[in-house]
C-alpha cells in the first residue's frame, strides 16, 4: 500500500510533469500545486527544481516573494484581513485587534483546533465599504468585532436538526 507521500509524490510529479515546458511554468506550476494541496509543500521543491533544471533555493526565492504562496497546511477556514490604507481609514486596525484577539493568533498562523488560518491581504477591492475580510471565495464588507464574532460562530457551529 502506498504512504501518503509517495502518493503525494505521485501527484506533484504528475502535475508538475503537466506544465514544466509550458512559458514561465514556474508560477502556474505554484498555483496549481496550491489549489491542489492549499499550500505548497516541502516536498514539490526538489521535484520542481528538477523539472524546471534549476535549485530548491531558486524556488523557494519565487515562494517566499510572493505573499500568496503558502507553506504549510492551512486551517479549514482561510481568514485574509486587509490591511491597505482604505480599510485602515474606516477602522480595520481595530477590526484587526478584534480578529487576532478573538483567535488566539496572529498573521500567517492557524488557530490550535486547525479551524481558521489568519493572513494579512492589502486590498480586495472592496475599499468603499471597509473594513473588508476575505472568507473563502467571498469579500464580507463593513466588518466589525460584532459581525466577526458572528462569522466564526457560523462557521464553527454544527446545527443539530432535531425531528
Ligand atoms: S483597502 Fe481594503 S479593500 Fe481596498
Amino acid at each position: 500500500m502506498e504512504d501518503n507521500h509517495t502518493v503525494m509524490d505521485t501527484t506533484l510529479e504528475q502535475l508538475v510533469g503537466s506544465l514544466k515546458d509550458t512559458p514561465g511554468a514556474l508560477l502556474p506550476i505554484l498555483h496549481r500545486i496550491q489549489d491542489q494541496f492549499g499550500y505548497v509543500p516541502d516536498r514539490a521543491l526538489p521535484i520542481i527544481a528538477k523539472a524546471l533544471r534549476c535549485t530548491t533555493a531558486d524556488v523557494h526565492g519565487v515562494i517566499s516573494f510572493y505573499h500568496h504562496f503558502r507553506r504549510s497546511q492551512p486551517g479549514r477556514h482561510l481568514l485574509e484581513v486587509c490591511r491597505a490604507e482604505a480599510c485602515q481609514a474606516r477602522g480595520a486596525r481595530e477590526f484587526e485587534r478584534h480578529v487576532k484577539e478573538r483567535l488566539k493568533i496572529g498573521f500567517d498562523q492557524t488557530t490550535a483546533d486547525g479551524e481558521f488560518t489568519l493572513k494579512a491581504v492589502y486590498c480586495l477591492g472592496n475599499c468603499a465599504t471597509g473594513p473588508s475580510l476575505r472568507q473563502g471565495d467571498r469579500v464580507l464588507s463593513r466588518m466589525n468585532p460584532e459581525r466577526f464574532d458572528k462569522l466564526v460562530e457560523d462557521l464553527t457551529t454544527y446545527k443539530l436538526e432535531l425531528k
